[in-house]
């Protein structure tokens, strides 16, 4: 059996079809959909993420403004930026690009921001709202997964699912998300044991660890016919590559997700979708019911 590619690139120009109409609809109405980002310090790679998030707001319509501050900035001048960004009523969403410098905080710096304009989903106050199965923002990449799983019509409901994270980023939100479909979700991590016997015995796994010589997921540790989503990035002989072998992966699986062009372009798309959700949030447009 060869499984099916699912094809992040595909779905993402769906969702961004989608955003682009929302975009005139509200302009139409008066409101430009804006996002502030916030680049600290000169990291090359956060640099060249925040460059890609602000061209793809530019593709669908959504303003960009643009704060790039010097590595020594301190937590009380970021305090300050937040402050003035969430009393902002043109700025609909801000993204502060993570990892800061050592000298801030991140858990402080992103609770700061107004859960409103929270695009990313990481503020306590969202957090808590998708553990109660209520969240109108949330985090990117989890909520791509979950579009990849609509778009290819795999039901959730009753599946094993393995996930191989526990951050705050990927595993837990997305523990949630799989939970309020009806999924039975068991999430793994550094410390777990017998992890290719949880693996073989799920339907669904999802593996974002993005360190291939501490793990790597292989064709004999999933069973026939799995679905494989693959959010790690890493690097193999230079070339960007994910947590699986997917060419050994495909040849067993129902469906996985290749790197690059799975979940990346998912993650990119929804914090798109996340803004516009945003704009719509300063109108009174989105609900969470
Ligand atoms: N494609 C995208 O859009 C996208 C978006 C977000 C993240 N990512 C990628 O996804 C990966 C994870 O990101 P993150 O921010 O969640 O990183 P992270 O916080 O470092 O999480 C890595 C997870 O892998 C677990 N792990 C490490 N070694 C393991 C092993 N040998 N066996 C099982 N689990 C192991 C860790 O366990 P412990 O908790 O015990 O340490 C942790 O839960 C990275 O490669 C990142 O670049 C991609």
């Amino acid at each position: 059996m060869t499984g099916q590619k699912i094809d992040g690139i595909t779905v993402a120009n769906s969702v961004k079809e989608l955003v682009r109409a929302s975009v005139s609809e509200l302009k139409k109405d008066g409101v430009e959909p804006c996002l502030a980002t916030i680049l600290i310090g000169d990291d090359p790679a956060s640099a060249s993420y925040v460059t890609s998030k602000q061209k793809d707001c530019a593709e669908v319509g959504i303003i960009t403004k643009d704060h790039r501050l010097p590595q020594e900035f301190s937590q009380m001048e970021l305090d300050s930026l937040i402050d003035l960004l969430n009393n902002d009523k043109t700025v609909h969403g801000i993204l502060v690009q993570l990892p800061l410098p050592k000298q801030l905080d991140e858990f402080s710096t992103t609770t700061r921001i107004s859960p409103i304009k929270d695009v990313d989903g990481l503020t306590p106050y969202n957090v808590g709202l998708l553990a109660s199965g209520r969240a109108i923002l949330k985090p990117c990449t989890p909520s791509g997964i979950m579009e990849l799983f609509d778009y290819y019509g795999i039901d959730l409901s009753g599946k094993n699912v393995v996930i191989i994270n526990r951050s705050n980023l990927v595993g837990k939100p997305l523990y949630h998300l799989m939970l309020e479909k009806n999924a039975t979700v068991t999430t793994c991590h550094s410390k777990t044991k017998n992890l290719k016997d949880l693996c073989l015995g799920a339907d669904i796994v999802v593996t974002a660890v993005g360190n291939r010589a501490k793990f790597t997921l292989t064709a004999d540790m999933i069973r026939e016919g799995a679905v494989v989503i693959d959010v790690g990035t890493s690097r193999v002989n230079g070339k960007l590559a994910g947590d699986a072998d997917y060419d050994g992966i495909i040849k067993k699986a129902s469906y996985a997700t290749p790197v690059p062009g799975g979940v990346g372009p998912m993650t990119r798309a929804m914090l798109l979708r996340n803004t516009v959700t945003a704009a719509s949030i300063s109108k009174g447009f989105a609900t969470n019911r």
